[in-house]
């Protein structure tokens, strides 16, 4: 027989709602695997992009909310928004009880933990939970994606699909993503 510590408590527990703050400019297939392990496991999960008038991105806040829209349309219990000013204010006003954030690498957990304890001074009832995305995405970065992209290394496997027609609309004519390799070999 299955324990259960608390029988009274089954079936009336508090709903568990999370939001995952971040850039996200653009979207990575890193992004993509943490919305899916956090929508396995939090009743809701807002995806909700900063508004951050200070950073000049490469992709507008509509089209990056465009694109995580389109990536997270078979999970059910995700949906995607955006926020300004400060996240905890903003996780008040969705009542959410939980910030989502990733870890990729050791390098990732100053900087988290730095963040992760000032939301806990700002607002003690939020709880911060880290995630690991899957190995093959622990050196993916907007930052990279966007640097190779431009530089016209292919991106192919780091982002989905759609981003990656989205960032070649945006870069090209200046400069051209790698052509897929169908292309490629119909070419010779
Ligand atoms: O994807 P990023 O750029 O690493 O995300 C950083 C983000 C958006 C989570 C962080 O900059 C943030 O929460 N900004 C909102 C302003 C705020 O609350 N600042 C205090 C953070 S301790």
């Amino acid at each position: 027989m299955l324990p259960i510590c608390t029988p009274f408590l089954r079936g009336r527990l508090k709903k568990v709602i999370a939001i995952y703050p971040g850039s996200f400019d653009p979207p990575t297939n890193g992004h993509l695997d943490l919305i899916e392990r956090g929508s396995k496991i939090f009743d809701e999960l807002i995806v909700a992009i900063l508004r951050n008038p200070e950073k000049a991105p490469l992709f507008g806040l509509d089209e990056r909310k465009n694109m995580l829209e389109a990536m997270t349309e078979g999970l059910r219990n995700v949906c995607v928004d955006t926020f300004d000013g400060l996240m905890v204010d903003y996780a008040l006003k969705v009542k959410a009880n939980v910030v989502l954030r990733g870890i990729r690498a050791i390098s990732d957990y100053e900087y988290e933990l730095q963040m992760a304890l000032m939301n806990r001074k700002l607002q003690p009832e939020l709880e911060t939970v880290f995630l690991m995305p899957a190995e093959q995405y622990s050196y993916l970065s907007s930052r990279l994606v966007q640097e190779v992209a431009q530089l016209g290394g292919s991106v192919a496997g780091l982002v989905p699909p759609l981003v990656e027609q989205r960032l070649r609309e945006k870069l090209d004519p200046a400069i051209k993503l790698q052509p897929p390799i169908e292309l490629k070999k119909r070419k010779k």
